[in-house]
């Protein structure tokens, strides 16, 4: 694997190159350290954070604090991969001072070389603000978590050819104002192609079928750690918190057996200085 940093004009070249794009959630540094040393890309911390880790039942209860704190445990893990941080629900909904002052947060406290927003009305403004600022924005069309309770709800959008030619467009607007990347989200893999091909930045796509220039998951539903549901667009390539409940299982029935601290985990004193201490502790009783 290449230890040089990737760059957005490298995602550039794997977009003309047909070479797809890999993204993955990761919310700390030991999970991060892993997900960059497998070699993917793209790195987000995202606002599932307050879902799969925080277990809130849905994202827009997340804070700004909330994802600093955990972006920059994921920084210290990431040689490699563009580390990409969510802006969560309200932190790019109020004023364009506050918003730009919030992707910079990101970059400069922690680390972070990128922000994500999801689509809402006049976000061109926002994401146009955020990019004149110098920092690097991906845009996020299709179904958008923070918004989707209003909206409708959680369900495939795009499917009638007006709604469809709305999230093209606004993957245009993205585009247009200077996004590097856009990801596409729960929509009909025909309009996912229709995006892709005209539009020259990437687009990642989560549920959005195979033509997308990349493909991003959350990683703890790829890993199975996250149980409570899983979306169709899902593939489980492990079973952690199966694992996890039989490796915790049998750290019980051995601590309960007697098996557990063996030989190996367990510290023992030089012989004479043992000898020492028993004469000390016999000396000491013998005076008590
Ligand atoms: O927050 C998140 O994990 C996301 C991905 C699903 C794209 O926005």
């Amino acid at each position: 694997m290449p230890d040089t940093r990737v760059s957005i004009p490298e995602l550039l070249n794997m977009k003309r190159s047909r070479t797809k794009i890999t993204m993955l959630t990761a919310y700390d540094y030991s999970m991060a350290r892993a997900v960059d040393q497998a070699g993917i890309e793209l790195i987000l911390v995202g606002d599932s954070l307050g879902m799969v880790v925080l277990g809130y039942e849905s994202t827009t209860a997340v804070t700004m604090e909330e994802m600093l704190h955990h972006a920059k445990a994921v920084r210290r893990g990431v040689k490699r991969a563009l580390v990409v941080g969510d802006m969560p629900f309200l932190s790019f909904h109020v004023s364009l001072r506050d918003t730009v002052k919030n992707a910079g947060r990101f970059v400069q406290e922690a680390g972070c070389d990128a922000v994500k927003i999801e689509w809402k009305n006049g976000i061109e403004d926002v994401a146009k603000a955020i990019v004149d600022a110098g920092i690097p924005v991906m845009g996020h069309v299709g179904l958008t978590p923070q918004t989707a309770a209003g909206a409708g709800g959680f369900r495939v959008q795009g499917r009638d050819a007006e709604s469809a030619l709305r999230i093209r467009a606004q993957a245009v607007a993205l585009q247009e104002v200077g996004c590097f990347a856009v990801v596409l989200e729960c929509i009909p893999d025909a309009l996912a192609k229709e995006i892709t091909e005209r539009l020259s930045i990437p687009t990642i796509g989560i549920g959005a079928g195979p033509q997308c220039d990349g493909q991003v998951l959350v990683s703890y539903d790829l890993l199975g750690l996250f149980e409570s549901f899983t979306p169709k667009f899902v593939r489980r390539y492990a079973t952690m918190a199966e694992t996890i409940r039989e490796a915790v299982g049998a750290f019980r029935d051995d601590v309960r057996q007697g098996f557990f601290p063996g030989r190996e985990q367990t510290f023992s004193m030089p012989p004479e200085e043992l000898a020492r201490l028993q004469q000390e502790l016999g000396t000491s009783r013998g005076a008590a």
